[in-house]
């Protein structure tokens, strides 16, 4: 459904931030993208979205083809006209709406909808949300304003959603709950997941297929259980855990390599 091949990034002209980043996201499944702060998986769905230009962001290489179309050249309008929807990092939400206001808003790109019937749906992965309904936005919980981004993504009705980090900053309880959702989403209404973390457990919990990236490219990939397996991985999440000493992939590889050679 989804591929990026082999895609460059640079902000302002001058800045490399994707440095050849492949990778390929199946319809029907949900595929998990890992990786440490700065590793460019914002960059990476901004690329896809088409925001990246109002960053100042540009595809300078590679390609990116959404149902055999490419799309990296295409404004973020036509590209959500197209059926990719992206929920941003830090829960946007508009703060001076209701809860209900912003769902109605989720589903401006669309030309005709049974507003009520979808709200309902809406309300049924997240019923407190509709508890929430005439609350203002800015208001609710960091938990509730994760579950209003992403019901207002299902008001769009994407073929492709895209979520950012939607674990950060949230208690653990909260995560597995809003986890639980988007595997239901991506059973019950078909609909595709790109999902974005730094939380690798709960990730490759859900996800079909995962890729690990690193400044600006993928390092690794694989189903999750093989990536389980997979020794490096291991130390690479136990690094993700350690707080303030955060090992890379590479490091870990790196420091193996001299391990081996050393005994
Ligand atoms: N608008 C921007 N202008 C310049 N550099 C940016 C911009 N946005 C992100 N970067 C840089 O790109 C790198 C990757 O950032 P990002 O894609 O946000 O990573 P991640 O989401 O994995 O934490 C970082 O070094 C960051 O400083
Ligand atoms: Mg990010």
């Amino acid at each position: 459904m989804l591929t990026l091949n082999n895609v460059e990034v640079i902000y302002n002209d001058v800045i490399l931030v994707l440095k050849g980043m492949s990778l390929h996201v199946p319809e029907g499944k949900i595929v998990g993208l890992l990786g440490s702060n700065g590793a460019g998986k914002s960059t990476t769905l901004k690329a896809i979205s088409g925001l990246l230009k109002a960053e100042d962001g540009e595809v300078t290489d590679g390609n990116i083809q959404f149902l055999n179309a490419d799309i990296q050249h295409k404004d973020a309008s036509d590209i959500v006209r197209q059926g990719i929807f992206q929920v941003m990092e830090g829960r946007r939400v508009f703060e001076h709406l209701t809860t209900e206001e912003n769902l109605v808003a989720g589903s401006y790109t669309r030309s005709s909808v049974n507003l009520r019937d979808e709200i309902e749906i809406v309300y049924e992965y997240f019923p407190r949300l509709k508890e929430r309904r005439h609350q203002t936005a800015g208001y609710l919980s960091g938990g509730e304003q994760q579950m209003l981004a992403i019901g207002r993504a299902l008001m769009a009705k994407p073929k492709l959603m895209m979520l950012d980090e939607p674990s950060l900053g949230l208690a653990p309880l909260l995560v597995m709950e809003i986890f639980n959702i988007i595997k239901r989403i991506n059973e019950e209404q078909k609909t595709t997941i790109l999902l974005v973390e730094q939380n690798a457990n709960l990730t490759l919990s859900v996800a079909d297929y995962a890729y690990i990236m690193e400044s600006g490219r993928i390092v690794l990939e694989g189903a999750p259980l093989d990536l389980r397996e997979n020794a490096d991985v291991r130390e690479f999440y136990l690094g993700l855990t350690e707080v303030g000493q955060r090992k890379s992939y590479r490091d870990v590889k790196h420091y193996k390599r001299r391990k081996r050679w050393l005994s």
